[in-house]
């Protein structure tokens, strides 16, 4: 039903979500680290976020009879000079997702693969949403300066972030 060189890529797309779920754990610890916990919390949920974006993939190939086959997962980054560098780094992890789910959907559409296309919509409009919060922490974290990143914590909360556990 899938064309194995699509399902390929979905699997790979898989071990980029796992990766990027990963990467915001280790961010979210360092936010932690910190005593920003407001910003841990966003970046924990950031990562079960992610979790969830590779079983919504993995659950797909199965529906659609592809082979699942998870890659290894790289380490992700986990030393950052600063609060706006571990910011900046989601940012970039997430326009390179965009590229990625970019990627599989013009191989969807050039195979006429209208299923694929259709299931990856979900994707494409999730990071329009991802990319461009990702961007409203930076300018925030940035506004605020590495002194202040209290206000950007007091913002987070008054915009509905709950604080990590713990
Ligand atoms: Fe699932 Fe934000 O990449």
């Amino acid at each position: 039903m899938i064309s194995k060189e699509i399902a390929s890529a979905l699997n790979e797309q898989i071990v980029h979500e796992l990766h990027a779920s990963n990467s915001y754990l280790a961010i979210a610890s360092f936010m932690d680290g910190r005593g920003l916990k407001i910003l841990a919390g966003f970046f924990f949920r950031q990562s079960a976020e992610e979790r969830e974006h590779a079983m919504k993939i993995l659950r797909y190939l199965l529906d659609v009879d592809g082979d699942v086959r998870i890659g290894s997962i790289p380490e992700p980054k986990a030393d950052f000079q600063s609060v706006e560098e571990a910011v900046q780094t989601s940012l970039d992890q997430e326009i390179e997702v965009t590229g990625q789910i970019h990627r599989i959907m013009g191989m969807a559409d050039d195979a006429r693969d209208y299923p694929t296309a259709s299931f990856l919509k979900w994707f494409v409009d999730e990071q329009v949403e991802e990319q461009s919060s990702m961007n409203d922490l930076l300018a925030l974290v940035q506004m605020a300066g590495p002194n202040n990143l209290l206000l950007v914590e007091d913002r987070l909360l008054k915009q509905g972030a709950a604080p990590a556990e713990g």
